[in-house]
């Protein structure tokens, strides 16, 4: 069976083969360290060999519960933000249906919250669920987080007033904390059905967790394919493979590389919609990692060919610090061909009989010349198919590779103390018991 591949021959007229060979040595102390857990961060290593430690029964626990909210449910609420948020959407919209949300459901719809805290948001979701069958996923590791806490305390109302309290609690599931925090708290009191968090492993690299995997498969979705495909990932990016044949080492010593020589954005391109929250994830997953001690790779990203009527121009011609990764997914799960007009007022009979996707993908070859043209470098990461083997495959690389290359820029990929400054801000604006103090000086600055 094939397997994602990494194709980093554009770069090579921006930095040579031997500036991405001359990081070897540091790409691989970097993965010595993660194996042995040896650095700062090494109490949230929990990720590394996660794949391979899944057991078949705690899958067939995650797929039971997911069952009794497909039974029971006509809207399940996955409600979570960051790394308790980002990975079930990503994996949930790369497979589903373009417009799944406007046909007929198979199944709950799976929708989002906790992730905002917009009045309107959460009005509009509350009288969309009015009435509705709706079960929830309350997601936070901390079980504090005040986006997601507010929002379940408004599900929470809602889902006892329609069910009544004894039903509800068979529609409510948490995944927080063993022990720590409200959501633990309320979920022990109110008996609902939980799934821990493991301590060591962060909320940016959950996803293989249940805080990914209950949501992936209340929404339909295959997660021993999933986990297979992680599996897969991780015996193919061991210590042990050699650094050329190491598609999570290369990728991490090629951005490395290009970062020394002064590209600071890496834009994260696709050719598929269904790929805009996997850019999302992704994101956060390297921004959260990298972007600390005024360091870092900017993370960025842009759906294509759309944005090319957007962002095209900047990436173009703009000032030359950006590089871009491309997500490219080799075969459609669909077949469309052009059809021939036998007028052909759009001039378009040159397409006629064309698979779609191969315009597609000469727009691909087509902006990536024209952009390595323009001096931006231009890797390829290379899907075979959009399904769940490939996803899993996708999110293990992406995650070694980030712990890699956070260890090679001499940072702790693994912690995220900037997130807490507006947190700290927000509370004393609140009047939060307890921050009594920052609120006198916050608002003696106002
Ligand atoms: O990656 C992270 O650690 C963060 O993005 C968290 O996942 C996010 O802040 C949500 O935290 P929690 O799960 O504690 O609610």
């Amino acid at each position: 069976m094939k397997n994602i591949s990494l194709n980093i021959d554009k770069v090579t007229g921006f930095v040579t083969k031997e500036q991405i060979i001359a990081l070897k040595p540091r790409v691989e102390a970097a993965q010595k360290a993660l194996e042995e857990g040896t650095l700062p961060g090494n109490d949230f290593l929990g990720w590394l060999h996660l794949p391979s430690s899944i057991t078949s029964e705690h899958l067939a626990d995650l797929k039971a519960t997911a069952q009794v909210l497909r039974d029971m449910c006509e809207v399940v609420v996955v409600a979570g933000i960051g790394g308790s948020y980002l990975g079930a959407r990503a994996v949930i919209e790369a497979l589903s249906n373009n417009f799944a949300s406007l046909l007929p459901a198979n199944g709950p719809r799976v929708i989002f919250a906790g992730h905002n805290i917009s009045e309107d948001y959460l009005s509009e979701l509350m009288a969309y669920l009015k009435g509705k069958k709706f079960g929830v996923i309350n997601i936070s590791k901390s079980g504090t987080t005040t986006e997601t806490a507010l929002a379940f305390r408004l599900l929470k109302k809602q889902c006892e007033e329609q069910w009544g309290k004894e039903q509800a609690s068979k529609v409510i599931v948490a995944i927080t904390d063993a022990v720590k925090g409200a959501a633990r708290v309320t979920a022990d009191k109110e008996g609902y059905k939980s799934f821990i968090i493991p301590d060591n492993v962060g909320g940016r690299f959950s996803v293989l967790t249940p805080v990914g995997l209950l949501p992936i498969a209340v929404a339909g979705f295959d997660i021993e394919a999933l986990v297979s495909g992680a599996q897969q990932m991780e015996k193919d990016c061991a210590p042990t493979v050699p650094f050329e044949e190491n598609i999570a080492a290369m990728y991490a010593a090629t951005r490395n590389a290009l970062y020394a020589d002064g590209k600071k954005i890496e834009i994260l391109v696709n050719y598929q919609p269904k790929l805009h929250f996997t850019s999302e994830w992704w994101k956060q997953l390297y921004g959260e990692s990298e972007g600390k001690d005024h360091k870092g790779i900017f993370p960025a990203s842009v759906d294509f060919t759309t944005d090319l009527h957007s962002m095209g121009q900047w990436i173009q011609d703009g000032e030359r610090t950006i590089f871009e990764t491309v997500l490219s997914v080799e075969t459609p799960n669909s077949s469309l061909t052009v059809p021939t007009d036998t007028e052909n007022l759009d001039g378009l009979n040159f397409l006629a009989g064309k698979h779609v996707d191969e315009v597609n993908k000469m727009a691909e070859l087509g902006t990536q010349l024209a952009h390595v043209d323009g001096g931006v470098p231009n890797m390829r990461i290379s899907i075979p198919v959009l399904n769940e083997y490939y996803i899993g495959q996708l999110i293990y690389f992406f995650e070694i590779a980030c712990g890699i290359s956070g260890y090679v820029l001499d940072v702790n990929p693994f912690n995220q103390p900037g997130v807490e400054a507006y947190k700290k801000n927000m509370f004393a604006l609140l009047d939060k018991p307890g921050y009594e103090e920052e609120s006198k000086a916050i608002r003696a600055r106002l």
